[in-house]
């Protein structure tokens, strides 16, 4: 049987045995679901996020699980944080084997409305974050003999996209690191990648677009390559999650300074109208334009 979604698949439960990971962003969505994942491959993790309750809660469920998860708050845009929450994780998991630089924060809206503010809150957590943070992991991971660090970039470090400028120019930033870093640390045998999912996560955007707005927005961009039932393959977080765990594991020990991108194949290209393949993709989209022109007139009416 072919799996279409990764909660299809049956992960391997021994593939991260001896793994010893420390996630960023891990109270809720992408960095949740890496957590799981890699429990659920027989790794340990801690869990780290300034939302402390976050991270208490999601290392409980899988602690009760049977998995080896430990909480800790930790600020990404503090060096102070990053050393005491590296020391600490090294302290819990007995050593560190890899860091998942997740956290980030989005901001979308004009170009011409960005304040100076907004765009430092964002390029420090999301560029200054994960540099501070591979900096804080190197000395573990040289005691380890070497190790994995998995950047989380997005398909927005690929692109441009209109309301998205600081976002954007933080997540290409975060390529650059991950290169550069890749460069420095293969010598102790450190891999350094970064993954470029597209919109698996709705959470992150929903502060800023209202439902009907969002479902315009993803029926509009870009059409993804991989259709099934008739409908766009949308990325989830278990995506994400299989391609990280993949990259934390032995199995990619010939991988470091890329960039693996996990879109369905959003970021390929765009359809060239009356082109063969483009007809069928077109009345689809305009059947999905439609069901939100329908539904937007219905809430107008309510
Ligand atoms: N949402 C998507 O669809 C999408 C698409 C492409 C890439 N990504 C990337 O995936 C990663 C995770 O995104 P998500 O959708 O799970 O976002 P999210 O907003 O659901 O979760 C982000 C987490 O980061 C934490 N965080 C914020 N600031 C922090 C800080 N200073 N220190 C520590 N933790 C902090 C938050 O508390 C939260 O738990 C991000 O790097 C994001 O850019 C997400």
């Amino acid at each position: 049987m072919i799996a279409h979604k990764p909660s299809d698949a049956t992960p391997d439960p021994e593939r991260l045995t001896g793994s010893k990971v420390l996630i960023t962003g891990a109270a809720q969505g992408v960095g949740a679901a890496i957590a799981a994942r890699v429990v659920s491959s027989g790794g340990a993790v801690v869990l780290a996020d300034v939302n402390f309750e976050g991270v208490e809660q999601r290392a409980a469920e899988l602690s009760d699980a049977g998995g080896s998860a430990s909480a800790i708050l930790l600020d990404v845009t503090d060096d102070a944080s990053w050393a005491s929450g590296v020391e600490r994780a090294t302290e819990i998991l007995g050593g560190l084997t890899s860091l998942v630089n997740n956290a980030a924060i989005l901001h979308l809206g004009p170009l011409e409305d960005m304040a100076a503010d907004h765009v430092e809150a964002l390029l420090r957590v999301n560029l200054l974050g994960p540099t501070l943070g591979v900096r804080a992991a190197t000395s573990a991971l040289r005691d380890n003999g070497g190790g994995s660090i998995v950047n989380i970039s997005s398909v927005a470090g690929l692109e441009g996209r209109n309301a998205t400028v600081a976002y954007t120019a933080s997540k290409w930033g975060v390529r650059g690191l991950t290169k550069a870093a890749a460069m420095e640390l293969g010598r102790y045998g450190i891999r350094v990648n970064a993954v470029c999912p597209s919109m698996g996560n709705p959470d992150m955007f929903a502060p800023f677009v209202d439902s009907f707005e969002l479902n315009e927005f993803m029926r509009t961009s870009p059409e993804p390559a991989l259709v099934q039932n008739g409908r766009p393959r949308e990325t989830d977080v278990g995506d994400v999650a299989t391609m990280v765990t993949w990259l934390i594991s032995d199995e990619a020990t010939m991988c470091t300074g890329a960039d693996f991108v996990v879109d369905t194949g959003w970021s390929a290209g765009s359809y060239i109208a009356g082109m063969p393949g483009w007809e069928s993709e077109g009345e689809r989209v305009e059947q999905q334009q439609a069901t939100v022109r329908n539904r937007r007139a219905a809430a107008d009416q309510a």
